[in-house]
């Protein structure tokens, strides 16, 4: 109901009665009553008028399950919203829920992570109050070796819901990071369960840096925020919200043909490495050439200096540019 008393004084650009609220939710005016002023502890700015109703003067950027129940916009993803103020990995908590059996399209939020976790065995610094921390539960039907595109479909997603409500349109460093300014904003760690040669669920985990204003001296040249390149500060719910959706919107046309062929245009249009030198560290040794875009299988695709074209598989190698991160 909290959720739903949200959505209503979000859509209105004015009030709405006490009344209304009544009849939409069936529910008593002291119910109604009780709720507003939940809300008003939790940061929300809601004026009150006799015979006129409620209306919601300023939004809180505090999470919590309804403020994000009520930026869902319908979908797939976001169905069901678990939500954790303080939790050790929303990863760790999406597989333990997946195992339970939690639909397809759960998503995991966290204001806090303790043990956040990056690719490659690394820890992933996840503070309250300024970033996004959440993991995505999928139950695709399709072999497990197509799963790694299901980083790049999220990445599109997270870009594409990131652009609907700034207007800043994030760059894409192959395979899921994405970057501005040549520095990284978001991170995503994907994570798979099989059983014989089928999926059972693919949890795909997403940090994005939203209103950090300061990162560590020994990552500062490779991290940013939302913040600091736009100069402003965002709300993470409305954030949530539309990347959710997008990512869902994505994730459809996956399932189409369970590759990337329908994406792959979008995806390079994103693509900050196309037509640039790249240096490809394999684990037999470093090598350069330059990027011409990604195959209907995610694999970067590297054209050597003879011309020839490999395939890059992700997963395998990192990628960087010749002069840094990008
Ligand atoms: C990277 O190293 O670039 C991937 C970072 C992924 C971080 C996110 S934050 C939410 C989710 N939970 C985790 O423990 N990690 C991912």
């Amino acid at each position: 109901m909290k959720a739903d008393i949200i959505k209503m004084l979000k859509e209105r650009q004015g009030y709405v009665s006490g009344q209304e609220l009544c009849r939409q939710l069936g529910v008593s005016r002291t119910a109604v009553w009780k709720v507003i002023k939940q809300l008003e502890a939790e940061g929300y700015e809601i004026q009150a008028v006799r015979n006129k109703g409620y209306c919601l003067v300023e939004m809180t950027d505090r999470l919590s399950g309804a403020e994000i129940e009520s930026c869902i916009k319908g979908g797939l993803i976001g169905n069901r919203v678990v939500y954790f103020e303080e939790t050790d990995s929303t990863n760790t908590r999406a597989k333990a829920l997946a195992e339970e059996g939690a639909p397809e399209g759960t998503l995991v939020v966290a204001e806090k992570q303790n043990a956040g976790k990056g690719r490659r065995g690394r820890g992933w610094s996840s503070p309250p109050g300024s970033g996004i921390w959440m993991s995505v539960i999928l139950r695709p039907d399709m072999e497990p070796s197509r799963a790694s595109m299901l980083t790049l479909v999220a990445a599109l997603g997270v870009s594409e819901g990131i652009s609907r409500v700034t207007g800043i349109m994030p760059g894409i460093k192959w395979p899921n990071d994405l970057v501005l300014s040549g520095k990284k904003i978001c991170g995503i760690l994907t994570e798979m369960t099989t059983e014989l040669d089928s999926i059972q669920y693919v949890v795909i985990g997403m940090g994005i840096n939203v209103n950090t204003d300061e990162f560590p001296t020994e990552i500062r040249d490779r991290a940013s925020s939302l913040y600091l390149e736009s100069g402003r500060t965002w709300k993470r719910g409305s954030l949530i919200g539309a990347m959710a959706h997008a990512m869902g919107e994505y994730y459809e046309e996956f399932l189409k043909v369970k590759d990337l062929s329908l994406l792959k245009e979008e995806y390079e249009k994103g693509l900050v490495n196309l037509n640039r030198r790249v240096t490809v560290l394999a684990r037999e040794g470093a090598w350069d050439g330059i990027c011409r875009g990604i195959d209907s299988q995610g694999e970067l695709l590297v054209e050597r200096e003879n011309g020839d074209v490999r395939q890059v598989l992700s997963g395998e190698v990192s990628v960087r540019g010749i002069y840094g991160y990008v």
